[in-house]
């Protein structure tokens, strides 16, 4: 593809984990990747990395749970790459506990990561980011295994991304004679800063060790092992190819086998 048709990328929370591997790979596709996440410093160093490694890659600060925040986001990536071919809502958090005991300001903010934000960054790439007009594009919503199944001391992140699984076939099955597909990518236990921080709060609740909890969730896999942020970048890679045009509306799991669904 030539400088001036290369696809432009969005990968919110792309300074860590998931995300990370999301932009390089997208970035050695040929995209031309625009990122953010909360935290500036992060954001600057992860475009410095990316751009030692010869790849197109931009940023700026972002908090997807903010109207403001996406909108500068999205303005942003259209004003330095141009309008948005392949939108990849992937921030997020986890965040779970006894229900009974869990706070309206958990619950939300679980919420407010997860879910509006898929729904806010989405409506603003489709509408301000050009998406709607082009006869082709890529929405891919990083849910979870969690979006499918109830997981146990985290009914808001379940919740969370249920909505997002539902999101995602609504809004496929709407774009699907408009050639921009829509589609969830859902890992099982992958290793990132965030599946260290749930095995923390699991060691926490049951009175265990990390490494306790490392063994029984391990156990849990058929394939014996998390998976890593490259085997759950390698799908959504895939996805945004033109040969995955006719997957539309679908949750595809990454998980070793721990879905069956
Ligand atoms: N790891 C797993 O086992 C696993 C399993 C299933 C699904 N997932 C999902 O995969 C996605 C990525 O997870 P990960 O494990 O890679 O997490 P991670 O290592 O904690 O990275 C999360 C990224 O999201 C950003 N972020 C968090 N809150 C944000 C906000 N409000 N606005 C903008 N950016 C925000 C973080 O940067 P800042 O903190 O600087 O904002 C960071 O770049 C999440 O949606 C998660 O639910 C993960």
């Amino acid at each position: 593809m030539s400088e001036s048709n290369q696809r432009v990328a969005l990968v919110t929370g792309a300074t860590s984990g998931i995300g990370l591997a999301v932009a390089r790979l997208l970035a050695k596709q040929g995209h031309r990747v625009f990122i953010g996440a909360r935290n500036a410093d992060n954001v600057k160093e992860t475009v410095q990395k990316l751009r030692d490694e010869a790849l197109e890659v931009d940023g700026t600060t972002l908090d997807v749970r903010s109207m403001e925040s996406v909108r500068a986001f999205v303005q942003g990536a259209v004003a330095r790459f141009g309008t948005i071919d392949v939108l990849v809502n992937n921030a997020g958090r986890s965040g779970g506990g006894i229900t009974a005991d869990i706070s309206d300001d958990l619950w939300n903010d679980v919420i407010e990561t997860n879910l509006n934000s898929v729904f806010r960054i989405t409506r603003e790439v489709l509408g301000p980011g050009g998406m709607r007009q082009k006869k082709w594009g890529r929405i891919i919503n990083i849910a979870s295994t969690a979006g499918k199944q109830g997981v146990i001391l985290g009914a808001p992140y379940s919740a969370s991304k249920h909505g997002v699984v539902g999101f995602t076939k609504a809004l496929g099955n709407e774009l699907a004679p408009t050639g921009i597909t829509v589609n969830a990518v859902c890992p099982g236990y992958v290793e990132t800063p965030m599946a260290a921080r749930v095995r923390q709060g699991y060691a926490a609740a049951y009175k265990s060790t990390e490494e306790e909890i490392l063994t029984k969730f391990q156990a849990k896999i058929p394939l014996g092992r998390y998976s890593t942020p490259e085997e759950v970048a390698g799908l959504v890679g895939y996805l945004a190819t033109d040969t995955a045009g006719s997957i539309t509306a679908q949750a595809l799991n990454v998980c070793g086998g721990l879905g069956n669904f």
